[in-house]
């Protein structure tokens, strides 16, 4: 008898926990992974079946609070006597500034309550009276090792803006690198085009300086670890890898998404992002085929370094794009017919005190593809 009930208790905790499963993590985090994997799963059908209880393992793991690691390194964030330099240590202006500095402590506190940006630019100039109109800084104690231009995708999220800088722009300067803001602001009445706008920041930024490489920065990310270097190393790299709304897993293996990091040499090999990608999704899996066709391989943070918080919000207002199965067939085709080389717009530029706005009108005929 006794034998029965625990059996029974068993089936009825299985079915409480799945139906808790598939009614509210699903339909958040399970169903963008199977779509995202669109793909991959119609070529490759008989790993479906594993693929599903994969996920469904980890997320058990991840609901038990203990995080499914993917790539579970902790050497670089739990050594930091051997890795990282000693409290103290001093060097010169005259000397490149080193990749892992005393002031790059590890975990930070995300804060996102709402903010004004008057009062970001107030603070942070107050802190670094240095930063220059359009968010320029460089250290003046070292010679900046990388120059990075931060390029982040913009519409309808003003309220987001500030709170990124607040929290971003003190752990640069933490890192001691050079480096400003771009944001890419789309006008008219399209759909977001997330990949269009990195194109045309990416052509705007190489204007002011001959940045090393470019961080493609979504809005409502906030690192939670301030290793998370953002200098050029083992690029190209992402480093958006655990996202508080993924569970802190890595939603698929070619998951490019949130933050990416490439070198300018290399965004300019891969002829930049696709334009064709109108609507939310798909244009960071258009990205990593482009960086796999090139022969270069993704680097990403060890363990926790690659931890983000985002910003709850619902896309607001911005359709899905549901074409992107059929583009992402044909990325190779069309990784050289539609990228920087078939790009067309007409900038309004201006400098903040924290950024630069670029303002673009976007549409399908500004990006005309040839044949492929
Ligand atoms: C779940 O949490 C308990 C208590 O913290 C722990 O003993 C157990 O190993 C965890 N289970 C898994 C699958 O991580
Ligand atoms: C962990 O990282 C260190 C260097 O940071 C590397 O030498 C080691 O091979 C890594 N271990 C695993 C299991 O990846
Ligand atoms: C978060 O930011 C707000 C506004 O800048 C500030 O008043 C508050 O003290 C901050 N909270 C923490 C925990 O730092
Ligand atoms: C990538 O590597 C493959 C196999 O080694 C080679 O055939 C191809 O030409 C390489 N592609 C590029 C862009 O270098
Ligand atoms: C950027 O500039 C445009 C036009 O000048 C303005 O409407 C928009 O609010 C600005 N965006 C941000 C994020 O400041």
């Amino acid at each position: 008898i006794s034998q029965w009930r625990n059996l029974m208790f068993l089936f009825l905790f299985l079915f409480v926990f799945f139906f808790f499963f598939f009614a509210f993590v699903l339909p958040e985090t399970y169903v963008f992974m199977v779509q995202a994997r669109g793909i991959q799963i119609r070529e490759n059908v008989k790993n479906i079946g594993a693929q599903v209880l994969e996920q469904v393992v980890r997320g058990a793991y991840s609901i038990n609070g203990t995080d499914y690691s993917y790539d579970f390194n902790e050497s670089e964030s739990d050594a930091p006597s051997t890795t990282y330099l000693p409290e103290g240590f001093t060097y010169l202006p005259s000397q490149v500034c080193p990749e892992k500095l005393p002031s790059m402590k590890g975990r930070l506190e995300v804060n996102m309550s709402e903010i004004s940006l008057e009062e970001v630019e107030r603070s942070l100039l107050e802190r670094e009276p240095t930063m220059a109109l359009g968010g320029f800084w460089k250290p003046k104690d070292c010679l900046p090792r990388w120059k990075v231009a931060i390029l982040v995708p913009f519409r309808n999220r003003h309220e987001h803006l500030p709170i990124l800088l607040r929290h971003l722009v003190p752990v640069l300067q933490k890192q001691r690198l050079q480096f400003a803001f771009y944001v890419i602001e789309q006008g008219g009445t399209e759909p977001f085009n997330r990949a269009m706008l990195f194109n045309v920041g990416y052509k705007e930024a190489i204007k002011d300086l001959d940045w090393d490489c470019l961080i493609f920065h979504d809005v409502d990310h906030l690192m939670e670890n301030d290793r998370n270097y953002y200098g050029c190393t083992d690029m190209p790299r992402h480093f958006a890898v655990k996202l508080d709304k993924y569970s802190y897993m890595l939603p698929y293996n070619e998951f490019f998404g949130g933050v990416s990091g490439l070198m300018v040499k290399q965004f300019k090999r891969i002829n930049g992002f696709p334009n064709a990608f109108w609507g939310w999704g798909g244009e960071d899996d258009d990205l990593w085929n482009r960086v796999q066709f090139a022969n270069y391989s993704v680097s990403r943070p060890y363990g926790d370094l690659g931890r983000y918080m985002s910003i709850p919000h619902h896309h607001r207002g911005e359709a899905q794009f549901l074409g992107r199965y059929s583009l992402l067939r044909h990325s190779k085709e069309r990784q050289k017919v539609d990228g920087l080389n078939n790009l067309n717009y007409s900038p309004l530029i201006s400098r903040s005190r924290l950024f630069t706005n670029i303002t673009v009108s976007l549409s399908r005929k500004l990006a005309p593809v040839a044949d492929y």
